[in-house]
């Protein structure tokens, strides 16, 4: 609910509900442009994902990402995995539970037309993610990562399992690469969640070696449970 009065907020702030309403299904990407500002906040403004803390945005058709947005949000799991999607399904649902058809429609057309199917662009390697700072997190400390992440525990339980305090989120089971993207994110302030609030203050003091060690840290968590 504070998702999409926050949303209404943006779209107030940028004039998008001074456009003129579109009175058929086809979207409107000038439209779609204003409504994309909250999505900013987690897939970029490019629609890069922020260096792999979050899915690109890049290459993706019209009709495709409006089937996808759908599925966000009326709670259709099962597609979402047959396209591979849904690891991370309680992150995104939220932002899609207030769209209306005309929403959905706007910000594919936006999408589509602004990041996506140029033919001739390297999007086939872009959709490949190739996270900043993997080099850095091979040669992390796991160990110094695991003495810091005594101070994440209280909020996302011993085994990154999540859910203790705050409705932190479960981190067992993401990448290194995505977690240290994700902390760098939440150490620029910047909000992507409800909760946002209660993580960025975790964040703000962690150097990059630090953000290295915990990622390589809680990967490790991710490869125990898989490997039972
Ligand atoms: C709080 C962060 C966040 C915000 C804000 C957000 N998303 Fe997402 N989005 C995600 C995550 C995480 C996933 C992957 C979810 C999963 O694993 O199913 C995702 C997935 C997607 C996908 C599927 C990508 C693919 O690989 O095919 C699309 C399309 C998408 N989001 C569009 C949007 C749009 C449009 C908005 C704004 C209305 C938005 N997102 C807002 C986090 C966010
Ligand atoms: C006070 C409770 C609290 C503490 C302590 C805490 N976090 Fe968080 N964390 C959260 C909450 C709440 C979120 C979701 C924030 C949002 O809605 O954007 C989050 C989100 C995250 C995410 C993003 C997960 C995703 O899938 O989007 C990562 C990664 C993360 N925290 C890592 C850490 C690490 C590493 C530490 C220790 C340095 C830590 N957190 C300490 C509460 C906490």
């Amino acid at each position: 609910m504070k998702q999409m009065r926050r949303s209404l907020i943006a779209l107030a702030a940028s004039g998008a509900l001074a456009a003129p309403l579109m009175g058929h299904a086809a979207g409107d990407p000038e439209a779609g442009k204003s409504k994309y500002t909250t999505c900013a906040a987690c897939h970029g403004a490019d629609g890069g994902g922020q260096g792999g803390a979050f899915p690109k945005l890049t290459g993706l058709g019209e009709e495709e990402t409006a089937k996808k947005l759908a599925a966000y949000r009326d709670g259709d799991q099962e597609y979402l995995k047959s396209v591979g999607l849904g690891g991370r399904y309680g992150t995104m649902a939220p932002n899609a539970s207030g769209l209306s058809d005309g929403d959905i429609a706007d910000l594919a057309a936006y999408i589509a037309e602004e990041f996506g199917g140029d033919a001739t662009g390297g999007d086939e390697a872009a959709a490949e993610p190739a996270p900043a700072g993997n080099g850095e997190i091979a040669k992390a400390d796991v160990e110094r990562g695991q003495a810091l992440y005594s101070s994440c525990a209280i909020c996302h339980g011993e085994q990154g399992e999540g859910g203790h305090l705050m409705n932190a989120p479960k981190l067992k089971g993401l990448p290194a690469s995505q977690v240290a993207s994700l902390l760098k994110v939440y150490r620029k302030g910047t909000e992507m969640g409800q909760y946002s609030y209660a993580m960025i203050p975790q964040a703000t003091h962690l150097s990059d070696a630090d953000i290295n060690n915990l990622a390589a840290y809680i990967a490790t968590i991710g490869e125990d449970q898989a490997a039972e």
